[in-house]
């Protein structure tokens, strides 16, 4: 009898007290615990394919002598480990799992188990439970109960685990149990809702993993001070909600080693502290909403030896850390290297904008080096920023006493924000300083003694120091100005939304409207949509006669490329100020003759556009629309630009508003695969937009009409490269910072490419998708038909989808050299003549595919081609699946394009260096000395809005437009 036997048989009688009726039989014959082998047998039968487990076919006792393999257990017959990890189990767990009453340590890692996990309820001795990398579908909530002496578990990589419940809650039992935890790793799991507080506050816990779930919320406050040396919360996978709140919590933890937070929604700025976790080595904040000033211990910390900063809205210098992996692109730093200084005024602004706690609006627009290169809310006159114009912006903080510091400062425009604390007597220091409007916060005095000749306004200030205010010269007692309404607790009407809902606002009449002039060609014709042509017959007659704004598609059916397309913001039949109009600047747009709004430094003087086009000659005419000509314009140092001329029309102030608004939006959205603005002129009733030039003109013309205007067709390759172009620039747009923008018009003809045949998309106005991202906004119906979703054409809702599907269409479009709608196109029914309805008949048949290829592609020369023509079929059929949510997203049309680009990269690359206008160049550097003419011409005529707290309209409504160049050069 072997040692193990003896022992059984010492507790023999015990047990047969015990279980003498259950299985008398079973105790009499086997060394196994009953309750044990019962559950390896229930494994065995559980199990899809139990011969993985190699134990014997003949049964018996699992611990022998001998043990069966993966199987350790102790002298009394019972399992302490079952070590089944990477063993190709298939099947379910029983439920009888927790009567493994001495188990110490499961390994169930890398297989392929799936069903429900059973309870573990009990299981007091267990340590170690890796239950990883497999495919559960469900975890009970008593899951934890009484897991006294565990000290690391894993679930990670079960992403089903409660997922048709939209996941599930750490049980609170976990912490009440297993006070020894030190590692947890339940990463990609299904876990959803907020980190769990009680994770915070267990002591023992050293190593937390939650990356890829579905977490939301912040750091809960728990976390304060906890010994956690490793802590992943990285990539959570919400559409609306991620993690996110400050990083002021993680500071506070010095034993980090490891800190992940990537891909997430954490915002604020860095807090100096994380410097004070002197131990971490690897810290990834990438793709969160950080911003501002990094601190400079960054550089200092010992252990470093990755950061990763990239994709947040970091301001001012890059750190000059050691670490060998360190990245920072993606953010609006000063300068491109590590250790660079940047200029004083751009520091002293950015401590201004630290001081009212970085709002989001501001730090979009504050990046780089140049204040006056279109910073929000800063004026420059001949180079210098003079002005710092942020009425009513809802700055909650204090006036930075850095601001004593922009030396060049003639006026400051704080009112009706939310400042508090005292006016920094640095600011009496500015020599400059003549005007200095406070008025409308909640700041406290006394007042620094300003010199005489700078007026000073801090009325509506209700715990100003009225004596000290009074006493200091040139400043008005504000005893009297009580803020209205509400006072200092009531609403102050700041609107910091930088769009409101479109329609609900009673704006409606002076809003922009948006009209095709296609669309009355399509009511007649295109059966598909007739329902969706109905609805816009509904929508024009409801129409004000005399819309407000109107955009204009003007088509030319010859040449459908060769046109402008004109965004007009024009006069809504009230001229002066409309109701609801607060701006106390804006009456004096009436007066003079040269008016520039203030919506960053892109404002250009109109005689330097007419240097620039030879006084708009008509050799430099590149199209020509309805409403507008578009000029081709050389500046002074070569540049090459588009200007737009609008058609001259009497503009209000509140069309001038909702103008600049929607061209301060539009500034910001730079992309080198989208087209952008670089400029505009007002003056009087002439309006000039300024684009980027695009040497080669639409896609269209390349793939349509390359006889007529004597080009090349373009080769497979190129094709790729520009899809892939395409694909980027409207990922950008579906993912621009807080919001989604939608195109709307995304087409052949909006496509434009440079020198290098490389594509940047245009035309793209600012329809603004719902907040919550995938669901539709109703909206008017813009757009070109043969490119239009289905189910935009039909309800006028609207989605990024609805883009995904026109992206399909340009594929199609890519793929045959055929037009989107093609009268011409051979087929069974009108909707043949929809080039995705033809194409989705014909996709899967691939001799129909070949014969549908564009002829001028050579697909004798290497199968490769059809290969990657097929591909690129496919990705076409998705996209312009009829069901929106058939639709993959533009990330997964990059993911396919980008290796596909790849792999075509040894024929003959272009280079990836870009032939273009450097866009982080303002136009205004590139004419700078022409505006250092115009400037002294013009000061004293600049016009600052004292308000720019007008909402960027939400309307469908675009003032860029497509261009090209007419002669194909
Ligand atoms: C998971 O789902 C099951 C039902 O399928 C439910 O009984 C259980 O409580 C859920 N688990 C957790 C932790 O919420
Ligand atoms: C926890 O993580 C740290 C940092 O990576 C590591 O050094 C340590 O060994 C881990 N602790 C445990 C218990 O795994
Ligand atoms: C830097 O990152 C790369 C890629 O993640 C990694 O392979 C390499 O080991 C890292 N080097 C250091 C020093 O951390």
């Amino acid at each position: 009898m072997s040692m193990d036997a003896a022992a059984a048989h010492h507790h023999l009688p015990l047990l047969l007290l015990l279980l003498a009726a259950a299985a008398p039989l079973v105790l009499v014959l086997g060394a196994t615990h009953p309750a044990d082998q019962a559950f390896l047998d229930d494994l065995r039968k559980s199990l899809t394919n139990p011969d993985a487990l190699g134990w014997p076919a003949s049964g018996g006792d699992a611990c022998g002598p001998p043990a069966w393999p993966h199987v350790s257990c102790d002298r009394s017959g019972r399992v302490l480990n079952l070590d089944l990890k990477n063993a190709g189990l298939a099947g379910t767990l029983p439920p009888s799992l927790a009567s493994l009453a001495a188990l110490q340590d499961l390994s169930l890692q890398g297989n392929s188990l799936s069903g429900p996990l059973p309870s573990f309820r009990g299981m007091a001795a267990l340590r170690r439970a890796y239950l990883n990398d497999n495919d559960f579908d469900a975890i009970p909530a008593d899951f934890f109960d009484g897991l006294t002496d565990l000290l690391d578990v894993s679930l990670a990589d079960n992403p089903r685990l409660n997922a048709t419940q939209g996941g599930w809650a750490l049980p609170p039992s976990l912490a009440a149990s297993a006070q020894q935890l030190q590692t947890l790793s339940l990463d990609n799991c299904s876990l959803a809702g907020a980190v769990p507080p009680f994770l915070g506050a267990m002591a023992s816990l050293q190593n937390l993993t939650l990356s890829y779930n579905r977490l939301s919320g912040p750091l809960p406050p728990s976390f304060n001070a906890s010994g956690l040396q490793r802590l992943w919360l990285n990539n959570q996978l919400g559409d609306d909600a991620k993690l996110s709140g400050t990083l002021d919590v993680v500071a506070t933890m010095t034993s980090l080693q490891e800190l992940w937070l990537h891909g997430n929604d954490f915002s604020g700025p860095v807090p100096d502290a994380i410097a004070d976790c002197a131990d971490i080595y690897t810290l990834r904040l990438n793709g969160n909403q950080l911003v501002g000033l990094l601190p400079p211990g960054l550089a200092a910390m010992p252990r470093l030896q990755e950061l990763k900063l990239d994709n947040n809205d970091l301001l001012g210098p890059v750190p000059p850390v050691k670490a060998p992996n360190f990245t920072f692109s993606g953010n609006g730093f000063c300068a491109p290297n590590p250790g660079d200084a940047c200029a004083p005024d751009v520091m002293a602004l950015l401590l201004f904008l630290a001081g009212v706690q970085y709002p989001a609006r501001l730090v979009a627009s504050w990046s780089g080096n140049n204040p006056c290169a279109g910073w929000l809310g800063v004026t420059c006159v001949q180079g210098k920023v003079s002005v710092l114009n942020l009425p009513g912006y809802g700055l909650n903080g204090t006036i930075s006493h850095s601001l004593g510091n922009v030396s060049t400062l003639t006026d400051v425009k704080l009112s009706g924000n939310n400042l508090v604390g005292r006016v920094p007597d640095s600011l009496a220091r500015l020599s400059s300083l003549q005007k200095l409007d406070l008025s409308m916060n909640d700041l406290s005095g006394p007042l620094p003694a300003f010199s005489p000749s700078v007026t000073v306004n801090v009325t509506g200030n209700l715990n100003f120091n009225s004596t000290a205010a009074a006493a200091a010269p040139g400043a008005q007692p504000n005893t009297a100005s009580p803020r209205s309404p509400g006072g200092p607790g009531g609403s102050r009407g700041v609107n910091t939304a930088p769009a409101a809902v479109p329609g609900t606002n009673g704006k409606k009449a002076s809003s922009a409207v948006l009209l095709g002039t296609t669309i009355p060609v399509a009511v007649s014709v295109v059966a598909l949509v007739s329902v969706g042509a109905m609805f816009l017959c509904k929508k024009r007659a409801s129409m004000p006669p005399q819309a407000a704004s109107v955009v204009v598609h003007p088509r030319d059916s010859s040449d459908p490329d060769n046109l402008a397309k004109i965004v007009v913001a024009t006069n809504d039949g009230s001229s002066g100020t409309s109701q609801g109009n607060t701006h106390s600047g804006s009456s004096s747009l009436t007066g003079g003759d040269v008016h520039m709004i203030e919506a960053g430094n892109f404002v250009i003087a109109v005689q330097v556009l007419r240097g620039a086009t030879k006084n708009f000659a008509q050799e430099n005419v590149l199209g020509r629309g309805g409403f507008g000509v578009v000029y081709k314009g050389e500046l002074h140092d070569g540049t090459m630009i588009a200007v737009k001329r609008m058609e001259a029309v009497a503009v209000s102030n509140k069309a001038l508003d909702e103008f600049q608004a929607e061209i301060a939006v539009l500034t910001k959205v730079r992309h080198r695969n989208l087209v952008s603005i670089l400029g505009y002129a007002i003056e009087g009733n002439e309006r000039l937009l300024v684009y980027e030039y695009m040497p080669n003109g639409a896609l269209s013309k390349h793939l349509f009409h390359w006889k007529q205007f004597e080009l090349e067709p373009l080769s497979w390759k190129k094709r790729l490269n520009i899809a892939l172009d395409v694909a980027r620039g409207m990922e950008y747009l579906h993912n621009l910072g807080h919001h989604r923008f939608i195109h709307r018009d995304l087409k052949s003809a909006n496509i434009l490419l440079g020198d290098d045949f490389r594509a940047k998309v245009s035309d793209f106005g600012l329809m603004k998708d719902a907040p919550d991202g995938n669901f539709s906004v109703a909206t008017r119906l813009a757009g070109t038909f043969g490119y239009l979703a289905p189910e935009y054409a039909v309800t006028g809702k609207i989605s990024t989808k609805a883009d995904v599907f026109s992206f399909g269409v340009v594929l199609l479009e890519l793929i045959t050299g055929t037009t989107a709608i093609d009268d011409t196109r051979v087929g069974e029914g009108e909707e043949t003549r929809h080039l995705a309805y033809w194409f989705s008949q014909i996709r899967k048949d691939e001799e129909k595919l070949r014969a549908a290829i564009d002829p001028t592609l050579d697909l004798d020369a290497a199968e490769e081609t059809f290969e990657s023509i097929s591909v690129i079929a496919e990705l076409a059929g998705h996209c312009t699946a009829r069901e929106p949510s058939q639709r993959p997203d533009m990330g997964h049309a990059v993911n396919v394009l980008v290796p596909m680009v790849e792999k075509w990269k040894p024929v003959k690359d272009e280079a990836e260096d870009y032939l273009g206008i450097d866009l982080h160049l303002p136009l205004l550097q590139m004419v700078k000395s022409w505006q250092d003419a115009e400037a002294s011409m013009t000061d004293g005529s600049i016009l600052s809005l004292e308000d720019s707290k007008g909402s960027i309209p939400a309307r469908p409504a675009g003032f860029a437009e497509s261009f090209t160049s007419a002669d194909g050069r």
